[in-house]
């Protein structure tokens, strides 16, 4: 198969339109069997209950050219189990498992022209999603639904690639306890682009969003976990009921601890304790892990010891050893690799 002529080193984190993307309907209580499609364009009600009521949810996920020429995709099982729940917590109809996964695989094969090629530092993202598509003008659920799953060629989320991020303290809260911080739904993102624009315009990569009820402890970004190493060498990374069970930083913890031999705990991190942690890192699908040099809380700077040019050795470790695994170049561990070709 020949690729696309894309100058895939050069790749932003933007959208790319491939050839095909996946469709099924929600109708009368079931799914239809689904499609491939040539169809970009979504036609949908004025009053539809996605652009009424934002209900939407969506995963985030990549394909990636192993050394070996092979097409693989990284745990898509906790990509559908997550969107599961997503999709539960908005009173919308579950795409099934097995059936995500196989509408990723086929999505992917069908676009397999721009999977980016080993080595290119480019990969094939992929966004699985699911809206209420019939009118609803009362606050109520749709009773009509549209699963789609599109992939766009991607390279490093953050500008300057894995230059450390300079990241601020924000006053603003993404997610209430009880609310929806868990669960990958585009409101909590419509929440946070006021913020995200406003860091931005003040020269900062991202927010630190603390805790809503205490604003004490730290929860995530607006597009990825926190992890950080401690002086003694122990990953650590938050654990909050309010922000996105991260299956990168799910990863990073087992590949700490059974890769490389380190601690690793999932745990409350208080924010008067990030001052001491000797790294930092955003881990996600997109952020994949960006290093973190400098925090800024209202004015006064947290720098971390790595500083502003290189990533933290502990940090490095686990950002070769993930992608390592995910490229086919280390084993992974059973299950973690759909083959897709
Ligand atoms: N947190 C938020 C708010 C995100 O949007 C993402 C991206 O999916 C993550 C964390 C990282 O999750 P994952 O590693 O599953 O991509
Ligand atoms: C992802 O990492 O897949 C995400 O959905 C994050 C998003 C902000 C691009």
């Amino acid at each position: 198969m020949e690729k696309k002529n894309i100058d895939w080193g050069n790749l932003g984190f933007g959208y790319v339109q491939t050839d095909y993307r996946y469709v099924s309907d929600f109708k009368n209580g079931s799914w239809d069997e689904g499609k491939l499609t040539e169809d970009a364009n979504v036609v949908i009600n004025e009053c539809a209950g996605v652009l009424q009521y934002a209900q939407t949810v969506f995963e985030g996920m990549k394909a990636y050219t192993t050394e070996d020429g092979r097409i693989v995709t990284f745990r898509p099982d906790l990509n559908a189990e997550r969107m599961e729940n997503s999709a539960k917590r908005l009173e919308m109809p579950v795409f099934p498992k097995d059936r995500f996964i196989q509408a990723v695989v086929d999505t992917v094969k069908a676009n397999a022209a721009y999977v980016p090629p080993f080595g290119s530092g480019a990969t094939l993202y992929i966004r699985p999603f699911e809206f209420g598509t019939n009118p609803v003008i009362g606050v109520k659920p749709a009773d009509e639904y549209q699963f789609r799953v599109f992939t766009t060629p991607v390279g490093p989320y953050f500008k300057g690639g894995v230059k450390p991020l300079t990241i601020r303290v924000t006053d603003f809260d993404r997610a209430a306890p009880n609310g929806t911080g868990h669960i990958k739904a585009g409101l909590n993102y419509a929440m946070s682009m006021h913020a995200i624009v406003d860091a931005h315009n003040q020269g900062y990569d991202e927010n630190m969003y603390l805790d809503a009820a205490t604003r004490t402890k730290v929860e995530e970004t607006g597009g990825a976990n926190f992890l950080f190493v401690t002086k003694d060498g122990k990953v650590v990374t938050p654990k909050s009921d309010s922000i996105l069970p991260s299956i990168t930083r799910r990863s990073l913890i087992y590949v700490a601890q059974h890769y490389l031999g380190l601690e690793a705990e999932e745990r409350e991190i208080p924010f008067e304790e990030v001052k001491d942690f000797a790294e930092c890192g955003l881990c996600g699908t997109a952020a994949v892990i960006s290093p973190v040099g400098k925090i800024v809380d209202h004015g006064k700077e947290i720098c971390f010891p790595t500083g502003m040019t290189e990533m933290g050795p502990v940090t490095k470790k686990l950002y070769e050893t993930l992608t390592g695994i995910q490229m086919g170049r280390i084993e992974a561990p059973e299950g973690w690799l759909q083959v897709i070709e």
